[in-house]
């Protein structure tokens, strides 16, 4: 699964189903966190308008969200984990592989340190359009839907192997 898993950008039109929404959710509240903090809170949108509105957090890599029907807010509040960007991205990479093996694409909008045409961090955009309290910090959002373009799985003979170290750091991979 891992080697047909790519970010994918275009969506079908076709809704998905609430089962599978449940499932991808349910990923994210599975994800490990540390010492258990689990400071992760989420904002599911499938707004049409919503979320045409929400592709302007940022100029550029926001295009995922203009044809998504659904699009997951990852956000946490950074009072209760000193690590609240490893939990929250652990738990957007978990909801990105349940939706891979539901067969469903998927991509990460990056929100955290990310600014609109006008300056305005992307994240304070979204805290104000849906209403997320500026206590809680927004780490990206991943869209999700029906695969509408196909990506060719990785060459596992591509895999970049010179960036594994064994036993020791080996200066011949550098
Ligand atoms: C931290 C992070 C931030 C990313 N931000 C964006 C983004 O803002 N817009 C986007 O279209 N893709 C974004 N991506 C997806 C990457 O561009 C993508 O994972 C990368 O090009 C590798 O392609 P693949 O996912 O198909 O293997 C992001 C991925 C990560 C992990």
């Amino acid at each position: 699964m891992l080697l047909k898993r790519h970010s994918i950008r275009k969506y079908t039109d076709q809704s998905i189903d609430t089962d599978y929404v449940r499932l991808i959710i349910e990923a994210a509240l599975l994800a490990p966190s540390s010492k258990s903090s689990r400071p992760w809170q989420f904002v599911a949108v499938d707004d049409r308008v919503m979320l045409d509105r929400m592709a302007e957090c940022k100029q550029v890599g926001a295009i995922p969200l203009k044809n998504a029907p659904l699009a997951i807010v990852v956000c946490a509040d950074s009072s209760l984990s000193d690590v609240w960007v490893e939990d929250a991205s652990v738990a957007a990479s978990y909801m990105q592989l349940q939706a891979e093996a539901l067969g469903l694409g998927s991509c990460w909008v990056q929100v955290r340190g990310r600014y609109g045409a006008d300056g305005l961090p992307a994240e304070e955009f979204l805290q104000e359009l849906l209403g997320i309290p500026e206590t809680i910090n927004v780490l990206c959002v991943v869209t999700f839907g029906h695969k509408n373009e196909e990506r060719r799985p990785v060459d596992p003979e591509k895999l970049l192997w010179e960036k594994v170290h064994v036993g020791r750091w080996n200066p011949m991979n550098e």
